[in-house]
């Protein structure tokens, strides 16, 4: 790769991992409630794919082993910094969700916030989660996805879907993940969908909830 591209790249992904800790207190005030809800009996160790700069950290409980698989280098940082501050093991992977380095059933618990949006492959990512997962183990997730067919909000979602795109790292818009979960062979699915209540209106549809291998 030429070398300003590179320069560019690692540009863009600090000015990523800034921005995502420039709204990690705002996260905390829209989605506490429910990340409380489901963070307060986890495991020994956890896998969290996607951690990015640690927002969900300030819900687990000290001493708690993050296995935490970050391919944005620049998150890293700030990882260790949040993993220091609550008194978390971090087992930092810089691999990608598509292919965890884990064996297959020996994971209790995986998390997964905001991330299946930005994914190369969403299917792949819940397929490796399957694996990973024990019998009986949990994936636990939050994400932004497709507002229903036909709205005015999923016309506007597919007119900013490129630039969104550009902006935003990679994140899609309008990614039907409820379909990608609901159809992934698990045993059990809760999901709850709901609306954001806030200003960026084309993120406002989520899903949310444990599903059960
Ligand atoms: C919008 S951020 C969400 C960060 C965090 N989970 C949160 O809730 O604040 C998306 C994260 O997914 C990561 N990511 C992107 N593609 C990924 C992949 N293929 N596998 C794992 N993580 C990925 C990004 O680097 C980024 O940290």
């Amino acid at each position: 790769m030429p070398s300003s591209i590179k320069k560019i790249n690692h540009f863009h992904q600090a000015l990523m991992a800034w921005l995502l800790r420039a709204v990690e207190d705002y996260m905390h005030v829209v989605y506490g409630q429910r990340k409380r809800a489901v963070f307060h009996d986890l495991p020994a160790t956890i896998v969290e794919i996607g951690p990015g700069t640690g927002a969900n950290m300030r819900y687990y409980s000290p001493g708690t082993r993050v296995i935490a698989v970050e391919p944005n280098p620049a998150m890293h940082p700030y990882l260790r910094k949040a993993a220091r501050r609550y008194g978390l093991l971090l087992d930092l992977r810089n691999t990608k969700g598509e292919h965890l380095d884990l064996d297959t059933e020996s994971t209790e618990v995986v998390v997964s916030t905001l991330v299946l949006c930005s994914v190369d492959d969403p299917g792949q990512v819940v397929s490796e989660v399957r694996r990973v997962l024990k019998p009986g183990g949990r994936f636990i997730y939050l994400e932004h996805v497709a507002a229903m067919t036909d709205t005015a909000l999923a016309r506007m979602q597919n007119v900013l879907h490129r630039l969104w795109l550009l902006l935003f790292d990679g994140c899609r818009l309008n990614r039907h993940t409820w379909a990608t979960i609901n159809t992934a062979g698990f045993r059990q699915v809760d999901m709850d969908c709901f609306m954001l209540k806030s200003t960026w209106v084309p993120v406002s549809p989520h899903i949310f909830g444990v599903a059960v291998k």
